[in-house]
């Protein structure tokens, strides 16, 4: 793992994007994926300034989502898709080549996960993937116990999740599941950026970048990818 340590959350957001510039950079055709949550906030901003300053040339670029709740899609505040559109896609003044968001209020969950892995495999392997990480170390929504070499699925949420997730959507859902790329696509991915920032996340950054490789704390596979940066701020690099 490379270990990048910034003073402020616009430092770790500056260096994500830096990393995905070069990823782009090296491969115009890159296939990328961001995550949803608030840690990416930054990142997002940044990319998209230089996209519509010129400094980025997404023409051949592909985008797809990492992960939404069972229930919600692009048009529910407060979702993964929705995050993406009000703050990536309909805020660029050139489109990428293609969007995949996914939805996770399709008819068919098991047929939406299948347009999933159709689209990563079409375009794939992911050139970079950008990832937060959850309080009991989730990756999109494989929580504890996942699979590390699963493609896109369906999940439960862990308990920890639900608690979390009212800060999106106050008390507007209460999704029970997650539909997300799995740990497969993640670590076939070429890089892999882990963003987060804040204390809150300090002692399970710990853990899954120090710690055991097990599927109980889902990001700590990282440690077995070849090209994963972890960008932190101070504060979440606190107990490392
Ligand atoms: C959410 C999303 C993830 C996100 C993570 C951290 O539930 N499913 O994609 O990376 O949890 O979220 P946040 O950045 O808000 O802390």
């Amino acid at each position: 793992m490379n270990f990048v340590v910034c003073k402020d959350y616009d430092e770790m957001s500056k260096k994500a994007a830096d990393v995905v510039a070069e990823c782009i950079a090296r491969n115009p055709h890159a296939l990328i994926s961001f995550p949803g949550g608030d840690t990416p906030l930054g990142m997002f901003q940044e990319f998209v300034r230089r996209v519509n300053e010129g400094e980025i040339d997404i023409s051949n670029v592909s985008y797809v989502s990492l992960d939404e709740w069972v229930g919600l899609s692009d048009q529910d505040e407060g979702s993964c898709g929705h995050f993406n559109q009000i703050n990536l896609i309909q805020v660029l003044d050139k489109p990428f080549k293609q969007v995949h968001i996914i939805n996770g209020q399709a008819a068919d969950l098991q047929e939406e996960a299948n347009r999933l892995d159709a689209f990563i495999q079409e375009n794939g392997p992911l050139t970079v993937s950008v990832l937060g990480i959850g309080l009991n170390g989730h990756l999109g929504f494989n929580e504890e116990g996942a699979d590390i070499q699963s493609n896109a699925h369906i999940i439960p949420l862990s308990e920890t999740t639900q608690r979390v997730m009212s800060k999106y959507f106050g008390d507007k859902f209460s999704p029970t599941e997650g539909i997300t790329q799995g740990l497969g696509q993640i670590m076939k991915a070429n890089t892999v950026v882990l963003i987060a920032n804040g204390e809150k996340k300090a002692d399970i950054i710990a853990r899954a970048a120090k710690g055991e490789v097990t599927p109980l704390v889902p990001a700590s596979i990282l440690q077995q990818h070849e090209n994963c940066f972890v960008i932190l701020d101070k504060a979440a690099a606190e107990r490392l």
